[in-house]
């Protein structure tokens, strides 16, 4: 007899999961291992190391014994290090009652709508949006209602049409500023606005700000520096951009007291509490960061910079300057090709992989998402592959 195996309905929808934004990476992957000289585009990775000083942070707290359960909610040193770091960046001073660590943004992300969201309640998230919202989206079984930013006006969000898309469903409005994959600043004026207008109608807003750090031109404005009332604003950032740290997972969100004793529940539940000699590192990493910060954005602005310009003289190619972020957006539309089919042509043709843009919504079905997580020499050389790919065509 066999055994006839059942899984859950969660199951079922995470598995249905559209694979094909990470077609071409898979390609891409599979190249690399039969030794082709593939340079990829593609992940949000950031390529810099770990700076020195936070891995040796680390393992001296490996050493002193740091390496046993810690409370669920994150341990105090490093929730009150966000919390001073909040209470920096906005006029309205933070508490650790606020604070609630994860392992990573993504995780803080699927514990907050777990907290505020029920099967079949809408969230509205404007559209390109970042490819791993639709995943935690499937998993909570909540409808997503997107709106569909201005590509003409240089992705900015559109006020009215969101006003427009709260139905009596919508529970949560999910910004994410500055956007992945557009680099488009959110600015203050406009968040204070949908935050009233959200707080109107009992809605969340929730915020993800994780590449605040990265902003070339225009200021970052967090969602809890621009509004007057905090009680319905939740925000999302983590260390995996800012400080070269994805590998180590540590993110947070910062909400009312309220919330965040239901993401404690939430937190003892599912995880039981985040290493300890990594949120210890994590601490230090938010207290000493300025110098390799900048250091890092300044790098990105140079790349960012250099990819514009090299790109600037390829009659079918039309890219939008991001003011923020790791990644280059690019119309590719005069080519004759959408995004999907731009892409494997060019990973065949020269080896390059891009993301196409309908990973991140039917908006930018006719975009590639070109990763500023590679260095000059690498960089240099994708710019001359994508030229070639072009004038071949
Ligand atoms: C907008 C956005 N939010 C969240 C994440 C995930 O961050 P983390 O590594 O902290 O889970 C990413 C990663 O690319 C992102 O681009």
């Amino acid at each position: 007899m066999t055994f006839d195996a059942s899984y859950s309905a969660l199951s079922h929808r995470l598995l249905d999961e559209d694979a094909g934004g990470w077609e071409i990476h898979d390609r891409a992957v599979e190249l690399q291992r039969d030794g082709e000289d593939v340079i990829m585009l593609d992940v949000g990775d950031p390529d810099f190391r770990t700076p020195e000083p936070i891995i040796d942070n680390a393992v001296s707290h490996l050493r002193v014994g740091r390496t046993h359960y810690s409370p669920a909610l994150g341990e105090l040193k490093f929730r009150r290090a966000v919390a001073d770091l909040e209470t920096q960046t906005s006029p309205h001073p933070c508490t650790v009652d606020e604070v609630a660590i994860f392992p990573g943004a993504t995780n803080a992300i699927h514990a907050v709508m777990s907290c505020l969201l029920n099967a079949g309640d809408e969230v509205i998230i404007p559209e390109p949006m970042y490819v791993g919202y639709m995943p935690v989206m499937r998993a909570i079984d909540a409808t997503v209602v997107n709106v569909p930013l201005d590509v003409n006006a240089q992705f900015a969000l559109d006020v009215d049409a969101i006003k427009a898309a709260f139905s009596e469903k919508t529970r949560v409005l999910f910004i994410n500023t500055p956007g992945n994959p557009t680099g488009c600043i959110v600015s203050a004026e406009v968040l204070r606005e949908l935050a009233a207008f959200c707080r109107e109608r009992g809605v969340w807003l929730v915020c993800d700000e994780v590449y605040s750090m990265f902003t070339y031109d225009g200021l970052h404005r967090s969602a809890r520096s621009s509004v007057a009332h905090l009680d319905n604003i939740v925000m999302i950032d983590g260390l995996s951009k800012s400080h070269a740290m994805s590998g180590w997972r540590m993110g947070w969100a910062v909400a009312p007291p309220s919330l965040v004793e239901r993401l404690g529940a939430y937190a003892t539940a599912t995880l039981f509490g985040c290493p300890q000699f990594i949120q210890d590192a994590s601490a230090f990493a938010l207290e000493n960061d300025q110098a390799y910060v900048i250091s890092m954005r300044e790098t990105y602005r140079e790349r960012r910079d250099f990819v514009l310009e090299s790109l600037a003289g390829i009659p079918q190619l039309r890219c939008v300057r991001p003011d923020a972020g790791m990644f280059v957006m690019c119309d590719v539309s005069g080519t004759g090709m959408d995004g999907r089919a731009f892409g494997h042509a060019l990973l065949e043709a020269q080896r390059v992989s891009v993301v196409p843009g309908d990973a991140f919504g039917e908006t930018t079905r006719n975009f590639v998402r070109i990763g500023l997580a590679q260095n000059y020499p690498v960089l240099k050389k994708a710019c001359q592959r994508l030229t070639a790919f072009c004038e071949s065509l």
